[in-house]
């Protein structure tokens, strides 16, 4: 289901960030492999070109390491 209206105040949108990490909006847990809490908010900026000294999160080494992608991905 795609949704292009006004969000839920409850709802967790995954946005893509041309040349970036992927921002998590909206209420979320992100969770550790060990199950602990690693950051709780309304806001989280996730690592996608693998060059952040502190994952899962970004840190802005995208820009330093010149990370590409027009986070569009690929349709089926
Ligand atoms: S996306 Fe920002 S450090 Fe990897």
């Amino acid at each position: 289901m795609v949704h292009d209206g006004p969000m839920s105040e409850s709802e967790v949108t995954i946005n893509v960030l041309a040349d970036g990490p992927l921002e998590v909006a909206g209420p979320s847990t992100i969770k550790g492999s060990d199950g602990s809490t690693l950051k709780a908010g309304d806001k989280a900026y996730l690592c996608r070109c693998g060059d952040s000294a502190n994952k899962p999160f970004c840190d802005g080494s995208h820009k330093r390491e010149g990370f590409s992608d027009p986070g569009l991905g690929k349709q089926d």
